[in-house]
């Protein structure tokens, strides 16, 4: 039977925040390796406060904008690496540098691991393209935050989470981002439009609780949001709907 392929964009945030960090990668490592006969992954590791580091100094040291892109593309490849010796043999052994080479090598190794390609985008838009050329089942955006809200839950408190939306409403919210190295916004425009115009199923969700990503890889209920082409109708219950903790 024809392994399921599955493309996951963790950001940094989630992988390096400087907090219980070992533990954690050896957490995800061991989920996704418990899911391998089932599944294919192709993960790609954002570079969260350390790339932001980077690309601050390299800003106040007079760098222009792609190179400081290429900066955090660096670190976004050596966040890649922890995950791939957390891994082990069942991932290609280096972070591919590009989708092709990504999509090559997940056809010897169940698991591929990467970070950015191209200056100008984030890892989310890389996730997005990966999973155009795999022609993965759904993308999962593992995120400091459990999904979609209407506002910034970080500024307002009373923010409200979206449980599902569709492809424009999220290309709606995102469309007007700053793109500048190291911004920060809950979906990359550019990886918003690749899922859509390649109507990629997408769930977004808190990437440190391992129940909810591994529940949202098998098309499971979880907490998060789920982004798809269709408005949810009233006769159809969303997948991920029933989760205990909303
Ligand atoms: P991230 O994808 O990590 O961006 O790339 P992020 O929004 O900070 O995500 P989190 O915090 O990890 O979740 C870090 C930076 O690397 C550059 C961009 O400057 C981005 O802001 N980058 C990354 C690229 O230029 N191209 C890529 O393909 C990937």
């Amino acid at each position: 039977m024809a392994q399921e392929r599955i493309a996951i964009s963790i950001g940094g945030s989630i992988l390096v925040p400087d907090n219980e960090d070992m533990s954690y990668i050896k957490q995800l490592a061991s989920t996704l390796l418990d899911m391998l006969p089932v599944y294919k992954f192709l993960v790609v590791c954002g570079g969260g406060k350390i790339a932001r580091y980077y690309i601050t100094i390299g800003r106040s040291l007079g760098a222009d904008e792609s190179s400081l892109d290429e900066l955090g593309i660096e670190v976004t490849r050596l966040n890649a690496r922890l995950l791939i010796t957390a891994l082990g043999d069942k991932a290609y052994f280096k972070p591919a540098e590009s989708v092709d080479e990504a999509r090559l090598a997940s056809n010897s190794y169940p698991i591929v691991v990467m970070g950015g390609t191209h200056p100008g985008q984030t890892t989310d838009a890389v996730a997005a393209l990966a999973a155009e050329k795999i022609k993965a089942t759904r993308l999962i955006n593992a995120t400091s935050v459990d999904g979609v809200y209407n506002e910034d839950p970080k500024a307002n408190p009373n923010a409200k989470r979206i449980d599902r939306m569709t492809f424009k409403e999220l290309l709606d919210k995102v469309m007007y981002s700053k793109m500048e190295a190291g911004s920060s916004f809950i979906f990359d425009p550019l990886g918003a439009k690749l899922i859509s115009r390649s109507k990629i199923q997408t769930a977004v969700v808190f990437g440190r609780d391992l129940l909810q990503l591994s529940n949202a890889i098998k098309g499971q209920q979880f907490t998060g949001t789920l982004i798809t082409a269709a408005p949810p109708s009233s006769s159809d219950a969303p997948a991920n709907s029933a989760s205990p903790s909303r």
